[in-house]
């Protein structure tokens, strides 16, 4: 009993990551959480260490940070969100070459946004606009159940996955309708048929992210089966024999002479 239980449960567990993030794509910027992000913003050639800049985010305006001629904003409340606080540094020495980027520190998924980096008192006032995402790519957690179930759950990931079931063949499997829990995490569950290495694919499109768990399911042999393989075997087995015992011996070559037993298969 333990044996079959072993045999049914038997699998391996892989893990391995696909595509890494991509870089900064003209006004978009695409970091890993807790990566680091510049965000670009400049003035060509002009010295704007006198001047006043400003950088926001999204339609509600939070303020990221803010330089004016030396004076930083950016120790958090009033003056800055304290979303931001403590996190967001500018380039001083690139000042004089008209470079207003920021670095922002340890990125969370609430960073992605909008943000804009404004000289309000340049005539014309000049804006600049700049998309940052954050991307959490957490690895799918694979479960196997019996008779061929697998469920596989991805948990937090942002931007929201498209998650698959695929077998070696790099077919996606049928599956049933992802079920979406209130925290966002992604469950999706299939039933194979065949014993062999399945994977859980989740891609998110936008920012060109794929990222997969692949397991080795080994499915039970049912008794009637087991049976049947057994019968073919020492069929086989007992067809060789004769044939090495009586043919061999009067001359014939068994291997050519023997179409009967492999028809068996
Ligand atoms: C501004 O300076 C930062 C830090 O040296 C650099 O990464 C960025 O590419 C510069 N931006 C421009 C537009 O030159």
């Amino acid at each position: 009993m333990e044996l079959l239980a072993l045999l049914f449960l038997s699998f391996c567990f892989l893990t391995l990551s696909g595509l890494t993030f991509g870089a900064e794509s003209g006004s978009h910027v695409i970091v890993k959480e807790d990566d680091d992000a510049i965000l670009s913003c400049s003035l060509n050639n002009m010295n704007i260490k006198p001047m006043l800049f400003d950088w926001r985010k999204d339609t509600e305006r939070l303020q990221v940070f803010m330089y004016n001629n030396g004076i930083l904003h950016n120790k958090g409340p009033p003056n800055q969100d304290k979303q931001f606080s403590g996190r967001v540094s500018h380039f001083p020495e690139e000042l004089e070459h008209g470079n207003a980027s920021i670095i922002i520190r340890k990125t969370k998924v609430i960073d992605s946004g909008s943000y804009t980096c404004e000289f309000p008192h340049l005539q014309p006032e000049r804006i600049f606009h700049i998309e940052l995402i954050v991307g959490a790519s957490p690895l799918p957690v694979v479960r196997i159940f019996h008779n061929g179930r697998l469920q596989c759950e991805v948990r937090s990931a942002s931007p929201e996955p498209t998650v698959e079931w695929w077998d070696s063949d790099n077919q996606r499997l049928p599956s049933e309708d992802p079920v979406v829990t209130e925290e966002g995490d992604i469950i999706l569950k299939t039933t194979v048929t065949r014993t062999g290495l399945y994977r859980c694919v989740a891609t998110q499109d936008s920012i060109k992210h794929q990222i997969y768990t692949e397991t080795f399911v080994q499915l039970e042999v049912s008794d009637s089966t087991g049976w049947v393989v057994a019968g073919v075997v020492s069929v086989v087995l007992v067809g060789v024999l004769v044939c090495v015992a009586v043919l061999k011996a009067r001359g014939y070559n068994c291997k050519k002479d023997s179409p009967r037993e492999t028809s068996l298969f």
